[in-house]
């Protein structure tokens, strides 16, 4: 089934029904195969995007930046500091100026706050490329992921995620996996526990769709049986640097290693990850937290989960491309 999303925002996953994500993550498929087989339209002809980062990327920018390139699309890219935004021009006026030289715009900043006043002066579709709030095209690669991987519905699909549950990974995941009817277990500790607030949309939105989305602080108990466990950086973009260590502290018992992979007694159970991840001292960044801490083999995942066979890390950052091409299509092409 097909649906109209021309001119439509994507700054949340709330914003769309579960039959208009379907659409999305069919539409992704379908890109995906054309790009394979060597039979993709270009659909974005003569339409220009303007990509406007206030924290770092390495995948959504790419993502980005190919699917517009397959699709006929031109692309400006603004770094954290290229651009008058934020400091010396408002949000609202920013948008007002793209708005009349580009089609669309993606924004990754800090407060989901600046995304909406950004979609609401701009005129054209905005893209959330990330807030500390929410991830939204992540979700579409995740889903995709998960669905190509196990070959089921996306209501059969069992998962867990163990780590940070109010960030933008988990709180993006909570609301996903409500509207598309999959069974969701959160493991964290009780004080990084899931939004109360989050936690009672997504139960609303669960008694429609037959989602099941559960919290413990066991991860042990979490992830029975599922088919994927996800985790997320314990620390993220933005956050200080300082309070590595009580969230390491708080966080070693969510560890995803072998053991807690194992406990999921499920043998084909896969690991996945938004990335970057700290699963070894090869990053600066890396080696400075392992440097100050007694976990030599990963921080949030141990270096032996992300480069076994498990691991579907990069399939997933893949699809980035493929979901956000979709996006880009159905609300411009
Ligand atoms: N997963 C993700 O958003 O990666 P980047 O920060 O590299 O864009
Ligand atoms: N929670 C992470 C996600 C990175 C894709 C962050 O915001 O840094």
């Amino acid at each position: 089934m097909a649906y109209n999303l021309k001119n439509r925002n994507f700054v949340k996953v709330i914003d769309f029904t579960p039959k208009e994500l379907r659409f999305l993550l069919d539409l992704s498929e379908s890109l995906k195969t054309a790009k394979y087989t060597g039979t993709e339209q270009p659909m974005l002809s003569g339409k220009n995007i303007a990509l406007m980062f206030e924290k770092t990327s390495t995948r959504t920018r790419a993502a980005f930046e190919v699917a517009a390139f397959d699709q006929g699309a031109h692309v400006t890219y603004f770094d954290p500091s290229g651009s008058q935004m934020g400091h010396k021009e408002s949000i609202a006026d920013t948008g007002r100026v793209l708005g009349r030289m580009y089609d669309a715009i993606q924004y990754r900043g800090k407060r989901q706050s600046d995304m909406e006043i950004l979609a609401k002066f701009a005129g054209v579709p905005v893209y959330n490329g990330l807030t500390d709030e929410w991830h939204p095209t992540q979700m579409l690669a995740d889903f995709l992921t998960m669905h190509e991987d196990s070959n089921k519905p996306y209501n059969e699909i069992s998962y867990a995620f163990v780590g940070d549950l109010r960030f933008n990974m988990a709180r993006s995941h909570i609301v996903t996996a409500a509207l598309l009817g999959s069974d969701l277990r959160l493991a964290g500790p009780a004080h990084l526990a899931p939004p109360d607030d989050i936690m009672a949309v997504a139960d609303a939105i669960s008694l429609k769709t037959g989602a099941s989305i559960t919290y413990t602080e066991d991860p042990v108990v979490a992830v029975e049986n599922v088919d994927f466990i996800h985790t997320d950086v314990w620390v993220s973009m933005g956050e200080p640097k300082d309070v590595w260590t009580e969230r390491i502290n708080d966080l070693r018992s969510y560890q995803i290693n072998a053991n807690l992979m194992h406990a999921s007694g499920n043998n084909d159970v896969k690991f996945m990850h938004c990335l970057p991840g700290f699963h070894d001292s090869n990053t600066v960044v890396g080696a400075e937290i392992m440097s100050h801490t007694d976990m030599p083999d990963g921080i949030e995942v141990t270096d032996e989960v992300f480069e076994s066979d498990a691991s579907i890390v990069f399939d997933q950052a893949e699809n980035r491309l493929h979901t956000i091409k979709a996006i880009m299509v159905a609300t411009l092409g």
